[in-house]
């Protein structure tokens, strides 16, 4: 039993104290369960609100992907600078060391390859092996408009139920295939379709009007990164992104094909985390590509 001699009361209980009160800072998300908010909280920072993940899972679909030849080399650089980690299990279990301290999003869809159908994916890894590897969130892709947009849709769905099992946030792929015209008319279709369906954030491609896209999804948007492009056009792509309501972005290839990945990554992180300009941001490109190569 307790010892209760001594016992002092408790102080500090004015009506204007506010413990446990306070809404959660991520969009869509103040009424979820504490243990999806904390992971929630882990890719989407808590002291700007945005994120700068790094997609590094190509190789499900479409094997070595250039510049993820030989994975630790590419991701043992880059690993302090990401927010967050988006990649296969395969890829985690043999070249991620377990001691990392960025969150992961782990894609739990695949069953295509790049010489088939794409839109053939479905869900692909439980959530008992998400809970055994210490994830904060699984990614799906969704094929809306595709040939196989029904089973995608389906298995988004039954992921969706395992992540509220398992208080594990989902992240809906959205716009990926061949011939999808990524216009604001198709991306806010597919990013409220997720997002309805029970998506905790959504990630689609940057297009012209893209606040329609924002505005009209009630989770958070990041941005995909897509083909590399001249790094001041990525950075340009990222600042409109995060100016028109995303929340930050998931790129990959543009970050690692980059001719100076370290540089690129910390620009990026300058433009979602600070708004600073593309003109200005991409200085911190040129700086560390500068110093990278007089060493
Ligand atoms: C999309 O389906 C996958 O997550 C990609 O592997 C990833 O989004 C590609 O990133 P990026 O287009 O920025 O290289």
């Amino acid at each position: 039993m307790a010892d209760i001699e001594g016992l002092v009361e408790a102080r500090d209980v004015t009506p204007s104290a506010t413990q446990g009160a306070g809404g959660f800072y991520i969009k869509g998300s103040d009424h979820l369960d504490w243990g999806m908010k904390n992971r929630l909280a882990r890719i989407i920072k808590p002291d700007t609100g945005r994120t700068v993940m790094l997609a590094v899972d190509h190789g499900y679909f479409q094997g070595p992907t250039s510049g993820l030849e030989i994975m630790e080399r590419t991701l043992e650089p880059l690993i302090p600078y990401a927010d967050c980690l988006m990649l296969t299990r395969g890829i985690l279990r043999t070249s991620v060391p377990p001691g990392c301290q960025a969150p992961i999003v782990l894609r739990v869809s695949g069953g295509n390859s790049v010489l088939s159908e794409l839109s053939n994916e479905t869900w692909n890894v439980s959530s008992q092996d998400c809970i055994r590897l210490n994830v904060s969130g699984m990614a799906l892709s969704i094929y809306v408009g595709a040939e196989h947009e029904h089973q995608t849709l389906v298995a988004f769905s039954d992921l969706i139920d395992a992540g509220h099992d398992a208080g594990i946030p989902i992240l809906a792929v959205t716009a990926v295939g061949r011939d999808m015209v990524r216009d604001a008319r198709y991306l806010s279709l597919a990013s409220r379709m997720a997002a309805e369906m029970g998506a905790n954030i959504v990630k689609t491609y940057y297009c012209e009007n893209f606040e329609r896209v924002t505005s009209t999804c009630p989770v958070p948007i990041v941005m995909a990164g897509g083909k590399k492009l001249p790094e001041i056009e990525a950075l340009t792509m990222a600042y409109n992104a995060v100016t028109q309501g995303a929340v930050g972005v998931d790129m990959g290839r543009n970050i690692f094909q980059s001719d100076c990945p370290i540089g690129m990554i910390n620009a990026v992180r300058a433009v979602v985390h600070y708004n600073e300009k593309p003109e200005s941001a991409i200085k911190i490109y040129e700086d560390e590509k500068k110093k990278t190569s007089a060493a």
